[in-house]
């Protein structure tokens, strides 16, 4: 199983974990498996590449369980600067892909050859500075299944989507052929947009964990972006 085979359909919404509420984490999982959603978005930050220390793999491996018996899969961001020291625990704490900076690599094809040496997909990142065209040649490289283009400074959920990032997603659907993720200020007002730049994945934090029901704020993006 692999990103080819999560992926139903032309599109697809991940809510992002980190932006959850984690006195309650089971039960908001829960009620986005009901409303049928499948993949989820799982930011690692190591307080070095990115400012903060987010969540990692003890998170990871209370709620693996509960996710893989639905047929649920965790798709893990890797906002660290040292991503090939992080693999072996991601895979072991019940991560099913790994996404790594291109900013944080030099060696794209050696970190995705571990991960996938793991059982683990592969995908690559790429910041607002990062060109489409550094981000494709590290795709090519890593033979990655997916590119995700950050459409705010990563760190923190809750930002803007920068306007910018439509542009990016263009420029780059141009030069992969890859499904292209977006992550960062993603929501109703600028789902259909993102997928008409030519993404097919669409992360949204806040968008779903800020409304009383994420489960009924996941139906209607999933519906926007159909
Ligand atoms: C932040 C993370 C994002 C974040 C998205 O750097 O990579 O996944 O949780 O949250 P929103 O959708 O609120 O921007
Ligand atoms: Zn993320």
């Amino acid at each position: 199983m692999g990103w080819g085979e999560w992926i139903r359909g032309e599109a697809e919404v991940e809510p992002s974990i980190y932006a959850a509420d984690f006195a309650r984490l089971g039960e908001q999982l829960e009620g986005l498996l009901e409303a049928g959603c499948r993949i989820f978005h799982f930011d690692v930050g190591d307080g070095h590449f990115v400012p903060p220390v987010t969540i990692g793999p003890v998170v990871l491996r209370s709620i693996a369980p509960l996710l893989h018996a639905a047929g649920g899969v965790l798709d893990c961001h890797l906002m660290v600067t040292n991503p090939a020291n992080h693999l072996e625990e991601i895979a072991a704490s019940g991560g099913d892909s790994v996404t790594f900076h291109v900013e944080a690599s030099g060696r794209p094809g050696e970190v995705a050859r571990r991960a996938r040496a793991l059982g683990l997909g592969v995908g690559v990142a790429f910041n607002p500075a990062t060109s489409p065209a550094e981000a494709a040649a590290a795709a090519r490289r890593a033979e990655a299944d997916i590119v995700l283009c950050m459409s705010i400074e990563p760190g923190y959920s809750g930002q803007e989507l920068m306007p910018a990032a439509l542009g990016r997603v263009r420029e780059l659907s141009a030069l992969v052929d890859l499904p292209i993720q977006v992550d960062g200020g993603v929501g109703a007002a600028n789902a259909r947009a993102v997928r008409e730049a030519g993404a097919r994945l669409l992360v949204a934090g806040s968008a779903i964990f800020s409304d009383a029901s994420p489960a009924d704020a996941y139906r209607r993006l999933f519906a926007e972006a159909r």
